[in-house]
């Protein structure tokens, strides 16, 4: 049989175990609740589809899907877009994919070159010199009444 004294500090294990819990699980909602929420994807327009000459790259600027008020110019994401034929569009991360500085698109030699360590990409986007081991990142695209937009992602609650 339990004494009062046993029963009372098994009771008080009990409710700070109960306490902690309530306590502990909207922290671990904070933390980990982003892991678990899904980006939504927003179509944004890069111009008309008459804009973009067919064979050329060119870079586009269209808005940062989850801007906050203060962004100013980082409110604004870059990509370089190609126009392969009359209906075909890609549209290319300006990032390189080593240590993500900007890529820049040398027409007279067809290459996305990386100013930082030398990394160039054929214009498929795939590695043509390391040190980057991956093809710079594709964004979808699709041409909608007459406009070129690209697929980008966006956290479904903005700050
Ligand atoms: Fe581009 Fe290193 S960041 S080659």
């Amino acid at each position: 049989m339990l004494s009062r004294r046993r029963l009372l500090a098994r009771v008080t294990v009990v409710a700070g175990a109960v306490a902690g819990a309530l306590v502990s699980l909207p922290v671990l909602g904070f933390v980990f609740g982003p892991l678990t929420r899904r980006a939504a994807e927003v179509w944004q327009p890069v111009g008309a589809v008459g804009d973009f000459e067919i064979g050329e790259t060119v870079s586009v600027t269209f808005a940062n899907s989850a801007p906050l008020a203060w962004s100013g110019r980082v409110g604004e994401n870059t990509a370089w877009l190609q126009r392969r034929s009359e209906g075909e569009f890609v549209a290319y991360s300006h990032f390189c994919t080593h240590l993500g500085c900007p890529v820049f698109w040398f027409p007279d030699a067809r290459l996305f070159i990386c100013p930082c360590h030398g990394g160039t990409f054929y214009e498929n986007g795939d590695v043509a010199v390391e040190p980057p081991q991956e093809p710079l990142v594709r964004f979808a695209v699709r041409v909608r009444e007459g406009q070129v937009e690209i697929l980008t992602t966006a956290a479904e609650t903005a700050v």
